[in-house]
């Protein structure tokens, strides 16, 4: 590793930062956390105290706590200078002036510095780089990048940022980058190839405007997530269960989700349902699976799906079809439950449910569909 801690300028955000940067609720949370190049920043340290499980990697953690908090020292006057070189680069709102933001930053590296050595001893500060992670496949839940990836686009090469992503995405289903901006405040050179090539791998890709921004202009993360099924294998999926030829054991979730919105996407919704309808019956009878009362097709959980598929399509109309499964499958959707949310199980699962529409009993649908779409699916019966 070539790293040289006098050509580092150790500076770092908050948790508080850290949740509004990268939208982080509840549910990211309280999953495994890696934050990528987090140097001195307090997100680690105030994830730790939180009872939350995070690891932080990046090339200054071979420094001591001593050695950091000097280069720290060192730096700040010049950084702070170049803030108020550039004060119209910036976004005064929740910072309300220089010196508000450097006793926040001051503050913030206080809190890393009194937990850095302790949680390196327990290897929640690892010495490494990005683009060659020392950890398994899936240590993580969720991996974060706070202005390192595209920020520093100059020094770092689009080719070290396909390694880094590649890594980050071996290591954790999800990526977040933010800033999308470079130093200067132009959006990153690496930004548009990076996307283009994401998109072709069957990446998901969201861009998300967040309740942050202090460099003028970056407001906006970027989510990046790992394919699940590229667009040939959602073909060959949908190929497979239009000839019937789907075993019961590969009729998972996932399958159905995959084939619900090849349906959606090739059909539009009212015809999807139909063609549905049809195909499910024939499919569960080719597999062994009986269409009555109580087994086999079911209207209302067909129509709940196709609605829910819908309005995650609309809110990522830019999304291949490989993109919105892998968005899918990283959103509540992907769990099987979904519709309890809304239907007691009493009503859900029904023999008047199976055989037609149940307006649910518990909350609203995902997308209440229009009374026009309502009306362009028909009154399904099924069996
Ligand atoms: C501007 S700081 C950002 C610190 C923190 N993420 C924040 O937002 O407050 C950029 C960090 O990226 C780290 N870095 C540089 N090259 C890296 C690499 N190849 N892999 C991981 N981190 C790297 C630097 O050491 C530095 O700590």
């Amino acid at each position: 590793m070539t790293f040289s801690l006098d050509r580092v300028v150790p500076w770092g955000r908050s948790y508080e930062e850290y949740v509004r940067m990268f939208d982080l609720g509840p549910a990211e949370l309280g999953g495994r956390i890696l934050g990528c190049g987090d140097g001195p920043a307090a997100f680690q340290a105030e994830l730790h105290r939180r009872g939350g499980r995070g690891v932080a990697v990046d090339p200054l953690y071979a420094c001591s706590a001593a050695e950091i908090e000097q280069r720290i020292a060192e730096v700040r006057g010049e950084v702070m200078a170049q803030v108020r070189a550039n004060l119209a680069d910036f976004v005064w709102t929740t910072i309300a002036s220089p010196e508000q933001l450097e006793r926040r930053r001051l503050a913030a590296m206080a809190v890393f510095l009194a937990d850095y050595e302790g949680g390196r001893r327990q290897g929640r500060y690892v010495a490494g780089e990005a683009q060659a992670l020392p950890f398994a496949a899936d240590a993580f839940d969720l991996a974060l990048s706070s202005h390192f990836l595209l920020l520093y686009a100059e020094a770092v090469p689009l080719a070290q940022h396909r390694l880094a992503i590649a890594e980050l995405l071996r290591v954790a289903p999800e990526l977040r980058l933010f800033p999308l901006l470079e130093l200067g405040g132009a959006p990153s050179r690496h930004l548009e190839p990076l996307l283009a090539e994401l998109g072709a791998q069957g990446c998901g890709l969201e861009q998300r405007r967040v309740a942050y921004e202090l460099q003028r202009g970056g407001d906006t993360m970027l989510r990046i997530v790992r394919p699940v099924l590229d667009h040939e294998a959602i073909a060959a999926l949908a190929a497979d269960f239009l000839a019937q030829r789907l075993p019961r054991e590969r009729w998972t979730h996932q399958t159905h989700l995959a084939v619900g919105l090849w349906h959606l996407r090739r059909h539009g919704r009212p015809e999807a349902l139909a063609l549905l309808r049809s195909r499910i019956r024939a499919h569960n009878a080719a597999a062994g699976i009986g269409n009555d009362a109580d087994n086999g097709y079911h209207e209302t959980l067909t129509r709940f799906w196709l609605r829910a598929l819908a309005a995650h399509e609309a809110a990522h109309p830019q999304a291949t079809t490989a993109g919105s499964l892998a968005l899918l499958l990283r959103s509540p959707l992907a769990s099987v439950d979904a519709p309890l949310r809304h239907y007691t199980p009493e009503r859900l699962y029904s023999r008047e449910a199976r055989a037609g529409w149940l307006e649910p009993d518990l909350a609203p649908l995902p997308s209440q569909g229009a009374p026009r779409d309502r009306a362009e699916e028909g009154q399904g019966r099924a069996v």
